[in-house]
């Protein structure tokens, strides 16, 4: 096994690896060598999702499978998950999200609140239960989880994201004690240009990542091969637990 290179020969399953940054994780991780399964909100988009990754990776070992986790059942649905996944995987990445649309404090609604909370709250908290029974018991193993930049950079007409982000944070940290010795991490990207923005107009979306551009300190919003490193390397340092990786275009500076 090669010192260095630790996802050789591991076998990857990143949720929500259909698209973005998921999707990202999933590429760097054949690249690394590793064997990946997907899954994405459908069986239609898991399969679309492999084919263009085979198409771009002929020799890549990859499974992808539809495992909609809006409902209530997703314990039982995780469960089925890992099943299909042939109960073997030594690294959960956890990207799954649905688009992001963000309304300002006069708009939040209580339905708003528990369906923002429901993909970054209620399913993180049961990936982690159902990880603590599927994933081996040793630092080799990991579940990283994703939060965003908001957690520690407020802005007018966030609050629903920011204390969403910030459970994320708290929960990370908790988990990594729940799960010990298995290392629970997350990632929080500062803006990257991904599906999540879906629900912008094409032009509204435009000018965000614009004005993005215009004020961080890299000159450019986070790309998705750039962001999937800090994936990559929370699987492979077993030395990290309880962090939160930050990869924000220098965002928090300004
Ligand atoms: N992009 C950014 O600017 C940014 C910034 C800060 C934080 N983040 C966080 O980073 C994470 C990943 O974001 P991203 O930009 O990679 O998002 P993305 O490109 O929109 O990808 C979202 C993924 O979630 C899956 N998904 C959506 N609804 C699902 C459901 N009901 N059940 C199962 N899977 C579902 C999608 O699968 P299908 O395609 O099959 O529906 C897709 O694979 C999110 O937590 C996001 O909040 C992103």
């Amino acid at each position: 096994m090669s010192k260095y290179n630790k996802l050789a020969g591991k076998h990857v399953l990143c949720i929500g690896g259909t698209k973005g940054l998921g999707r990202g994780t999933a590429e760097a991780s054949i690249e690394a060598g590793a064997r990946v399964t997907i899954a994405g909100s459908s069986q239609h988009s898991a399969d679309t999702a492999v084919s263009e990754i085979k198409a771009l990776y002929p020799s890549a070992t990859i499974a992808g499978f539809g495992c909609d986790l809006s409902h209530d059942t997703v314990e039982q649905d995780l469960d089925a998950l890992f099943d299909k996944a042939g109960g073997d995987v030594d690294h959960v990445v956890y990207t799954a999200a649905p688009g992001l649309a963000i309304s300002g404090l006069q708009d939040v609604t209580p339905e708003m609140v528990r369906r923002t909370s429901h993909m970054r709250q209620v399913v993180p908290l049961m990936l982690g239960k159902v990880a603590a029974r599927r994933l081996p018991r040793t630092p080799e193993a990991s579940l990283t989880l994703s939060t965003g930049g908001i957690a520690d950079n407020p802005r007018p007409g966030w609050a629903l994201m920011a204390y969403v982000a910030n459970g994320l944070v708290a929960l990370t940290r908790n988990l990594a004690l729940d799960l010990a010795p298995v290392r629970v991490n997350a990632v929080e990207p500062g803006f990257v240009d991904t599906a999540l923005w879906r629900d912008l107009a094409p032009q509204a979306k435009a000018d965000m990542m614009r004005a993005i551009a215009d004020k961080v300190p890299t000159g450019v919003a986070g790309r998705v091969e750039d962001v999937a490193e800090a994936y990559v390397y929370l699987m492979k340092d077993r030395n990290a637990t309880g962090e939160i990786v930050k990869t924000r275009s220098g965002g928090q500076l300004v």
